[in-house]
């Protein structure tokens, strides 16, 4: 792999700022996982997009004087930005685990990577995933897609995978190409999928299987070698990296055999006279057809490296802590009532979907942001079946008649605090 050689600057922009937390101090310090943000402003949605890690920001000020075309130029500066291009899609591929022939194609976030899989799928091929997918992980597949019903445990996810791949292959010769789509951590309760269960079901079935990390990459390790799926997509923004990057990862081969995602200069190898006299290049540049995003790669990379670094376990145990402070104080609270798919005590991210009975969740959310200057999401998350369906359970399992019809989420990660936790809870239970 190449190296940069330039020598660098390590300014940093001048306005941006370190968001204080005296309480409980990111164990990462003001390193290159201390995030910035605005002082007085409790951030609490972290997974709609987390905020930008001082890696991000420090790999972006120190190529922006360098900044110049990618794969177009002679010149110094862009032969900087080729190498510090390709440079990054190794770094983000080494954060991912890929295999020695998988692809690391840059798009524009997740929903971009997983549109690019429903577009390479081969002709005949069908899709499986569940009804609890994030609208991403919904809409791009064909119309025949089997979504399954939103399980209740992680193990009835595994056995309806495995009867409906048994299903889709019974009378066939067990050729034609299947694709699994599942999330790795749900945006809307947090809770993560079985997925090296989900994984194996898929390959004893012939079946190829996609996960969608967006939600789980930002707090746990995601390697595709190790958890043995075939393609993973995630978005840079969430990943402390905000940029517009996104990267979808996995086999090389029905990428290299369809059409270009887009067409257009830096897909193809040569361009004759005629329309159709193209010859289209293989590798990840086959679909990144136009100029590159290198910033966002180079922040996502930068990020990847970072947490690399980090002593991850430390900092998911940070996090669990904090979200059982969260989920606890929650639970104490009066007419608050948590959304949740499986058991309570399932293993989940920092993302807890809640409502407060007898109150519009929009209303709520305004207030805190007015009066607390908290900001977290109210809706129905990007996943409307799913939220829809944990309204109703919800309902369901606490007797109360007067929930909403939409939630409010809290999310957590790197900067979060427990400063930050108390004043939400301290403003929930102050509602007016
Ligand atoms: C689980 C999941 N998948 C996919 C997406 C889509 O991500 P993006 O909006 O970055 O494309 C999201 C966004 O919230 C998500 O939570």
């Amino acid at each position: 792999m190449s190296t940069i050689v330039a020598p660098v600057s390590r300014t940093v922009p001048a306005r941006t700022v370190a968001v204080p937390v005296p309480a409980d101090p990111n164990p990462a310090g003001h390193g290159p996982l201390d995030v910035l943000g605005v002082p007085g402003q409790v951030n609490l949605d972290y997974a709609a997009t987390a905020p930008c890690a001082r890696a991000a920001a420090d790999a972006v000020a120190e190529l922006l004087p360098w900044y110049a075309s990618v794969h177009r130029g002679a010149g110094a500066l862009s032969r900087r930005c080729t190498l510090a291009y390709e440079r990054a899609r190794q770094q983000v591929g080494d954060f991912l685990g890929v295999r020695p022939d998988d692809h690391v194609v840059f798009t524009r976030n997740t929903t971009d990577a997983l549109n690019l899989l429903a577009r390479v799928l081969p002709p005949g091929g069908k899709v499986v995933t569940f009804a609890s997918e994030h609208h991403a992980n919904l809409l791009p597949w064909p119309v025949d897609t089997v979504r399954l019903p939103v399980p209740g445990s992680p193990g009835a996810a595994v056995r309806a995978l495995d009867a409906a791949l048994r299903e889709l292959r019974r009378g066939t010769d067990g050729s034609a190409p299947i694709l699994v789509a599942v999330t790795g951590a749900s945006n809307v309760t947090g809770e993560c999928w079985p997925i090296a269960d989900l994984a194996r079901a898929a390959h004893r079935h012939g079946a190829r299987i996609v996960l969608d990390a967006a939600q789980l990459a930002p707090h746990a390790e995601v390697d595709i070698s190790a958890l043995a799926v075939d393609y993973v997509a995630v978005s840079g923004h969430k990943l402390y990296a905000p940029f517009g990057i996104g990267v979808l990862a996995g086999r090389a081969d029905w990428l290299d055999a369809a059409p270009p995602y887009l067409a257009g200069g830096g897909a193809t190898r040569t361009v004759g006279p005629a329309t159709n006299d193209v010859d289209w290049a293989d590798g990840p540049g086959r679909h990144e057809a136009g100029t590159p995003n290198l910033l966002g790669a180079v922040a996502l990379a930068a990020v990847c490296e970072a947490l690399t670094g980090a002593d991850r376990p430390a900092l998911y145990a940070r996090e669990q802590a904090l979200l059982a402070h969260l989920r606890t104080g929650l639970a104490a609270t009066p007419d608050v009532v948590e959304l949740r798919t499986f058991d309570a005590d399932a293993p989940r991210v920092g993302i807890v979907s809640f409502v407060v009975a007898g109150r519009d969740s929009a209303q709520v959310a305004a207030e805190l942001a007015q009066r607390w200057q908290i900001g977290l999401r109210d809706g129905l998350f990007c996943a409307h079946p799913l939220a829809r369906r944990l309204l109703t359970e919800a309902g369901t399992r606490s007797g109360r008649p007067d929930l909403p019809p939409t939630a409010l989420r809290a999310s957590i990660g790197l900067g979060s605090t427990t400063r930050q936790v108390d004043r939400l809870l301290a403003a929930l239970a102050a509602l007016g």
